[in-house]
């Protein structure tokens, strides 16, 4: 994946969750503990009007729609992407049979004896592997949530080691899985590009060989998750992020709207599609990377599987020549993508402070 830091840093302690869950303590150690200003306030975010949902969007009437369903598909798209930076897609297209199978490897690699697990490691300051992204420092706080990811396009950024070989069908399955999700973000991106008026292949031909990762978020029950967050407040660093939610899960991804967490409802069989930062500045900020956090839940545990789409290291992203005008002047100066993932690995989660390395004027970079 991106590279790097060249220092070497100490992380301290980092409890494994699943294993905190298993000795049943009913006090949470206190690395888990959130500031009060960032404790999630779960009674506010029960039962919201319909409204504030976030919009579905029916893949099937832009694949093959007739005209009138595809306009009024792209209009509710481009919506989408100005007020939320967010949508859930139905008739995706992808067989639910894999949808069902990186679900059931993913939950077999977690139920595997944490030695097991941490044969895979995460080296403190990278982001492939068993443990805990994105943390730093000694005394950063931590998220209830156990990761793997795995870096996946081009193949220079696959670390074979951590691939796992148990369960054996693991990797066969993220293959397959990557290839249908690789798929859909183009066509997504082709859908996006034609509702802000411009040509379909405009991300595609600019992206080069795209960029491809996964991330497996476990989060188990949590006694007190009124005092803890399974992930941090965080835009993603993609162009589009692609959020598979496990059957039957509970609520846990908020959204950040108008100042309010937002819940995500799980709609079955749906996926969860995220405007990245990059999108953010190459729309020069009509379309928005919005902030999320993932809670977690008393009784239940949580899975997630999240697939990151961006464009090439090499290519240089700027806002597009066709969102910049005299009502509209850049917001975000024009940089190489690898620098930006480089710098976005490298820091740690918090908010959408990482895209304020893009921002002509940072409004809160002092
Ligand atoms: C992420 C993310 C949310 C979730 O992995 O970037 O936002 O619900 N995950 O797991
Ligand atoms: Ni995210």
């Amino acid at each position: 994946m991106a590279p790097v830091l060249e220092f070497p840093i100490n992380v301290g302690r980092i409890d494994d969750v699943q294993e905190l869950k298993k000795a049943r303590k009913t006090e949470i150690p206190n690395r888990f503990v959130r500031d009060m200003a960032e404790r999630p306030m779960l009674a506010a975010t029960t039962p919201l009007p319909l409204s504030t949902s976030i919009p579905v969007i029916d893949l099937s009437k832009l694949m093959k729609g007739n005209k009138e369903e595809f306009h009024f598909e792209i209009l509710k798209l481009s919506a989408s992407c100005e007020e939320w930076g967010f949508f859930q897609v139905i008739n995706h297209g992808i067989d639910l049979d894999l949808l069902e199978k990186i679900e059931k490897v993913a939950m077999e690699f977690f139920m595997l004896p944490v030695e097991e697990k941490q044969k895979y490691p995460m080296a403190p300051g990278t982001v492939q592997g068993y443990g805990q992204a994105f943390v730093f420092s000694e005394d950063q706080k931590l998220d209830w949530c156990n990761m793997f990811a795995l870096g996946l396009v081009p193949h220079s950024i696959r670390n074979p080691k951590l691939w796992p070989t148990n369960p054996p069908t693991f990797s066969e399955t993220v293959e397959s899985y990557s290839k249908e999700i690789r798929k859909l973000c183009k066509d997504l991106l082709r859908f996006i590009a034609l509702s802000l008026g411009v040509g379909g292949n405009v991300f595609e031909e600019m992206f080069g060989v795209s960029v491809q990762a996964m991330r497996m978020n476990y989060y188990p029950a949590c006694p007190r998750p009124d005092l803890v967050l399974g992930l941090s407040p965080h835009s993603d660093g993609s162009a589009l992020t692609v959020l598979q939610q496990g059957k039957g899960s509970t609520v846990g991804l908020q959204i950040l709207k108008n100042n309010t967490w937002v819940p995500i409802q799980p709609v079955r069989n749906a996926l969860v599609i995220n405007i990245g930062d990059t999108i953010e500045v190459l729309t020069n900020g009509r379309y928005k990377s919005s902030e999320h956090r993932a809670v977690t839940h008393k009784e239940k545990d949580r899975l997630s599987i999240v697939t990151f789409y961006a464009p090439s290291y090499e290519i240089e992203i700027g806002p597009m020549a066709e969102m910049v005008d005299e009502n509209n002047p850049s917001k975000y100066r024009r940089y190489n993508h690898g620098e930006y993932s480089r710098h976005y690995v490298t820091n740690k989660l918090q908010g959408k402070k990482t895209l304020d390395f893009a921002k002509i004027s940072p409004k809160n970079s002092f």
